[in-house]
């Protein structure tokens, strides 16, 4: 017998954008989050930065809107950047009463840091931890609510909609199938709204700042429902994680450039006021662009990020984490500069939703990194991405709210069909593919890119996908299987985005076409809509 839940509303990531969600809907409604691993085990967690929003009465929400618009590249709605950044107070006013204990200035005001392509001191923070605090205190406001449900080790595996249960009529959610890590049955989840938060999917590439659950999973069973999704070529790089063997995805924040420190070459001299004159407060693709070019260029394995040059308490009192992380590899910070190098950090594209975080199929819902709402267009400002989460998730949260009483409970849905599978003789596969592909991803699909490698990646991931859907459908299911088959598709569709986009935008460079064209577009891909699948439509 299959193990049944049955909620109003399933949230599918325990992130900011899924906790925030499950904190704001009616207290009176049966709220189920899931999540991967444990509860914060996400990038929010180990977002270092903090959250932009306009606080400062020297600042303005028009200031915020430019500088994320001039970062987008001409790519932003607008209207969703100004729905956000409008928003943002309120969405900080909501973190500090669930009791996100933010940094403080003398004046016991919240302290304001800075950030590349930000014009003004905006961003607020929690030392050099933000996301540990957001993360830890939303997840202990989780915990003390009756209504919800909090489910760890739970690996979504796809959705169920009432097209796949051959029902008439508009294509509506009504709940998904569950992988519990624990047990290895895969249960079933009925829900009458289900919202995807479930971050990014970075881990398609061999070096990124992200936590391993990050691998697009929500895009992928969005993209299988039938929904579509926008702009997935905008990977963005952050341009300095640490550079060390042992350090595992420890990224060091934007803030650091921020507070003064300066990207040097091996010989000391800086080299960003030759590529920009924001220099290392440049945004993000053009910092993370001129480490790679100087990189290639003089054949080393990183730069240097320096601080140094500051006094040591400064140092300590401002990032303290990085401080204590760096030493733990011999690096002291306040008297020499860290090896870095950039990696993948943040998916600007994803599922295509509207202001109130609705995707194209009825009652299912996108939040967090896993969406796109039009706020990022070809590149991320530092610190605009946790404030979506919250805005946006808040947004749906009020939908939700309004369309209950007209919402039906979900119709009964059948057992997952595990009769013809068998148990996995050689797991080897899974591990060998999913080293492939995202070495393969980096190399012809990162930073800079052409035509010609991008052909080569696309027809890579046609044969690992040809050979995981074998797999798929003969072997039971496990995390690993379904997260490199969620990759892979993802990685289709970064490829078939950045082969549509004949030029150079924001994040993506490609040396065939390094001009930029005056018509600006999103990369729309629809479901079954050519003969590839995939179609161009805006
Ligand atoms: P996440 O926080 O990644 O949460 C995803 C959740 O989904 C997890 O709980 C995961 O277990 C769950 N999940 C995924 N797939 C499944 C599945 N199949 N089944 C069940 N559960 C699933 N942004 C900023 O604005 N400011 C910053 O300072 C900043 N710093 C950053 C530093 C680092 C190192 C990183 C990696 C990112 C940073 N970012 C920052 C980006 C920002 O942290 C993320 O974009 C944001 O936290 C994403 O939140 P989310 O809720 O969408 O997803
Ligand atoms: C950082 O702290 O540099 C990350 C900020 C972000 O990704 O928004």
């Amino acid at each position: 017998m299959t193990t049944t839940y049955e909620h109003d509303v399933l949230i599918i990531g325990s992130g900011a954008a899924g906790l925030t969600l499950a904190l704001n809907l009616a207290p009176t409604l049966r709220i189920a989050v899931l999540s991967k691993a444990a509860l914060t085990e996400a990038s929010t967690y180990y977002a270092q930065g903090g959250v932009a929003a306009v606080l400062d009465k020297t600042d303005s929400t028009d200031s915020h809107v430019q500088d994320t618009l001039v970062a987008g590249a001409g790519l932003c709605h607008e209207d969703s950047v100004k729905l956000t950044v409008e928003h943002g107070p309120e969405a900080v006013q909501w973190l500090v009463d669930q009791g996100v204990r933010f940094t403080l200035d003398e004046a016991e005001h919240l302290h304001l840091t800075r950030e590349g392509g930000h014009s003004h001191r905006r961003i607020i923070h929690a030392d050099d931890a933000t996301g540990m605090a957001i993360s830890t205190t939303l997840v202990q406001r989780v915990r003390e609510c009756s209504h919800i449900e909090l489910l760890e080790d739970r690996v979504a595996v796809d959705l169920i909609t009432t097209r796949k249960l051959g029902q008439d009529g508009d294509n509506r959610v009504v709940g998904a199938y569950v992988l519990n890590k624990d047990s290895g049955e895969v249960e079933v989840f009925r829900a009458r709204f289900v919202a995807l938060a479930t971050g990014g999917a970075s881990k398609a590439y061999l070096y990124t700042s992200n936590p391993d659950i990050a691998t697009g999973d929500g895009i992928a069973m969005a993209w299988r429902a039938g929904c579509r999704v926008a702009n997935m070529e905008f990977n963005q790089f952050h341009p300095t994680c640490l550079y060390h063997p042992q350090a595992k995805s420890f990224l060091v924040t934007e803030a650091m450039r921020g507070e003064g420190a300066l990207l040097k070459l091996p010989d000391g001299t800086r080299f960003m006021p030759r590529f920009d004159e924001r220099a290392e407060l440049a945004p993000r693709d053009i910092v993370a662009r001129a480490i790679d070019y100087e990189m290639k260029r003089l054949g080393i394995r990183c730069v240097y990020l320096d601080i140094s040059h500051k006094p040591a308490e400064f140092i300590t009192g401002h990032f303290p984490n990085i401080h204590r992380k760096c030493l733990e590899f011999g690096i002291d910070i306040t008297r020499e500069p860290i090896p870095v190098v950039p990696a993948a950090h943040f998916t600007c594209g994803g599922v295509m939703v509207n202001h109130h975080s609705e995707t194209d199929i009825a009652n299912l819902y996108a939040i967090g990194e896993t969406s796109f709402t039009g706020l990022h267009g070809a590149n991320r400002m530092a610190s605009n991405s946790l404030l979506e989460c919250f805005v946006f998730a808040m947004a749906a949260a009020r939908d939700i709210d309004s369309k209950l009483a007209a919402t039906e409970a979900a119709p009964a849905c059948p057992d997952w069909d595990a009769s013809q599978v068998r148990d996995p003789d050689e797991d080897v596969v899974i591990l060998h593919n999913w080293e492939e592909l995202r070495r393969f991803m980096w190399d012809y699909v990162g930073i800079v890119r052409t035509t010609k490698r991008l052909e080569r990646a696309l027809h890579r991931v046609e044969l690992l996908q040809a050979e995981i859907a074998e797999y798929y459908s003969n072997y039971r299911v496990s995390a690993n299987l379904l997260e490199l088959r969620n990759l892979v598709m993802v990685s289709e569709l970064i490829i078939r985005c950045a082969l549509m986009r004949k030029e150079s935008r924001g994040l993506h460079y490609t040396l065939d076409y390094p001009g930029l064209n005056p018509v600006s577009w999103d990369s729309v891909l629809v479901p079954g809509s050519d003969p590839a699948g995939l179609a161009l439509v805006s």
